[in-house]
């Protein structure tokens, strides 16, 4: 069968240019370095992913979008060495303090993004190389050659499914529009119009987020209205104030949401 005559670079492209987004600007994740690490180290999405991943003992690993060390942290103790790569230097010295911390000395750390000169900043060629849930660039096809050349044996990728961890309820209960956004069956369409094969696994969360109150709410569940004007912090106050239900521990929305991430990967040839 041939494949239908689609650039599924010009379909992610178009995604990306469909949304108002400032994800790609390092200030966005200065400004979430804390809550982001400390809600990402907690979250079962880690173990699958390693899991999934089976590091060899011996690996080295680029880890590229790494932000607090979600995955450099826990795989320092799995594999020999590790470059972490990030734009956000909030979320570098977040990692430099978890290494001091807990005695990590095998995390080499860099600034740097998909779009800089990754021989001038000495990246290198590593075992495996991995892109957990950063593949914040608007060329994709260049992102993912860029990975792969510095991986001597795999590579490792992974990518929203459906709405990702954004919830639809909230976005809309600010008035806005919750668009289309690029799942991971568009980054998996280009691989195989790259002529990679790659394997696919999915973690799968359930995420039920307990919250102190309204207030304590509306912080946690901010950063999905970038940019949130005053007016439509009142409608998310409200949306909320209507719709949280209490327990015995605290306060909750009164659904709770399945959250996969796909995973994929390949062997360089
Ligand atoms: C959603 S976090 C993912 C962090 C971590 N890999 C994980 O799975 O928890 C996205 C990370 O990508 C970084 N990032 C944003 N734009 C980037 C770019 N252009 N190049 C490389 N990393 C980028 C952010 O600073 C942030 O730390």
């Amino acid at each position: 069968m041939s494949m239908p005559s689609i650039d599924w670079n010009d379909v992610w492209k178009q995604f990306r240019s469909n949304r108002r987004d400032s994800t790609q600007d390092p200030e966005f994740w200065n400004k979430r370095a804390s809550s982001f690490s400390r809600h990402a180290s907690g979250s079962d999405y880690v173990q699958q992913f390693i899991d999934i991943m089976n590091p060899g003992p011996a690996w080295s690993v680029l880890d590229v979008g790494c932000a607090a060390g979600t995955l450099a942290v826990p795989l320092s103790s799995l594999v020999g060495s590790i470059t972490a790569l990030d734009p956000s230097m909030a979320m570098l010295s977040l990692l430099d303090e978890r290494c001091l911390k807990q005695g990590i000395t095998n995390i080499r750390r860099i600034n740097g993004r998909w779009e800089d000169d990754w021989d001038a900043l000495d990246i290198g060629v590593h075992d495996a190389a991995i892109a957990s849930r950063s593949l914040i660039t608007d060329d994709l096809s260049a992102a993912i050659l860029k990975l792969e050349s510095h991986a001597g044996k795999r590579v490792y990728l992974s990518a929203m499914v459906d709405d990702g961890p954004h919830d639809r309820r909230i976005v809309e209960a600010v008035g806005r529009e919750f668009g289309p956004r690029a799942d991971y069956i568009v980054v998996y369409n280009l691989l195989r119009q790259m002529g990679r094969y790659a394997n696919v696994a999915f973690t799968v969360n359930k995420e039920e987020k307990l919250f102190k109150d309204v207030a304590d709410a509306v912080n946690s569940l901010r950063w999905m209205i970038q940019d949130m004007t005053p007016e439509e912090e009142v409608r998310l106050t409200g949306h909320l104030q209507a719709n949280l239900v209490r327990n015995s521990e605290g306060w909750k929305l009164p659904y709770s949401r399945v959250i996969r991430w796909a995973v994929l990967w390949w062997d360089k040839e």
